[in-house]
């Protein structure tokens, strides 16, 4: 771990800063302690992660050893549309350069290939195999970012981080899909973006799961038009689309200054 990341983590579940001590990060007040393994601090807690969540981990750590496989190869049966997302819309985004950028759900990493080399990113995912592939990927790609095991209901970073903090196709996945737009928005920076990519499909079931929103299941149309329900109050520039491959939606808005 980069020595300065120190000082932007924090507890996931209490807000505490944390001290590195060997090869463990310990809460200053808590004393609650995360390993740090293979360079990757790892805060999944079993007591605090909801059982969907559990099961979307243990899912993917399972999977993970073919995820690369399976992003190569569909595009080319016809089989989902990432790449075409990655290359359209993640490629496209107007990143500065020095920008510390975090990816919630990072799995293997792929998205970092199309970000400007020249920012800071930093990739969380709950699935520990997926991140030793992600691990794997970077040293081959000659790609530099710091890694960490967590929840994204539970970010591990201090308020204000980030300059931009975006997700893809990992929201359909959360238990409480308001609580990890939320976390989102608290560790980006006042006046930057906040974007969550996923499949219009996904965002249909997602409201469906959601008693008091499940009208919005009905059809494409309605799931797209209610996405902005899942931003926290008092965000601005609140946009949702349907992005030009037809099976995605973004969703982006920015933190108020
Ligand atoms: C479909 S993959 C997408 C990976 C990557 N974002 C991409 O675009 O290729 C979904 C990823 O989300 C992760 N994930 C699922 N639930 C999560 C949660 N609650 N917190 C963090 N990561 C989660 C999974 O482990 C998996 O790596």
């Amino acid at each position: 771990m980069h020595p300065d990341t120190l000082s932007i983590l924090c507890n996931p579940y209490n807000g505490e800063p944390l001290m590195l001590e060997d090869k463990t990060l310990v809460g200053v007040s808590s004393g609650q302690r995360f390993p740090i393994r293979k360079g990757i601090p790892s805060f999944v807690s079993v007591k605090h992660t909801p059982r969907r969540n559990r099961f979307w981990q243990w899912l993917y750590d399972r999977v993970a050893f073919a995820y690369d496989f399976v992003l190569k190869v569909g595009p080319r049966i016809n089989y989902g549309t990432e790449q075409k997302v990655r290359q359209e819309y993640i490629a496209n985004l107007e990143i500065e350069s020095g920008a510390k950028i975090l990816e919630v759900g990072v799995g293997s990493a792929d998205n970092f290939q199309f970000l400007p080399v020249n920012c800071d990113c930093y990739g969380l995912d709950i699935s520990w195999n997926m991140l030793l592939r992600a691990q794997r990927n970077l040293t081959t790609w000659g790609r530099s970012a710091q890694l960490f095991h967590a929840d994204g209901q539970y970010i591990p970073f201090h308020d204000n981080t980030f300059d931009l903090v975006f997700q893809m196709a990992v929201l359909q996945h959360y238990a409480d899909p308001f609580i990890g737009i939320r976390e989102m928005a608290r560790t980006t920076k006042p006046g930057a973006a906040v974007i969550v990519i996923d499949e219009v499909s996904a965002a249909q079931r997602t409201f469906k799961r959601l008693p008091a929103h499940a009208q919005f299941a009905r059809d494409k149309a309605s799931a797209l038009e209610a996405l902005p329900r899942l931003v926290p109050h008092g965000m601005r520039d609140i946009k949702a689309e349907i992005l030009p491959s037809g099976e995605f939606y973004a969703l982006e808005f920015r933190k108020p200054t």
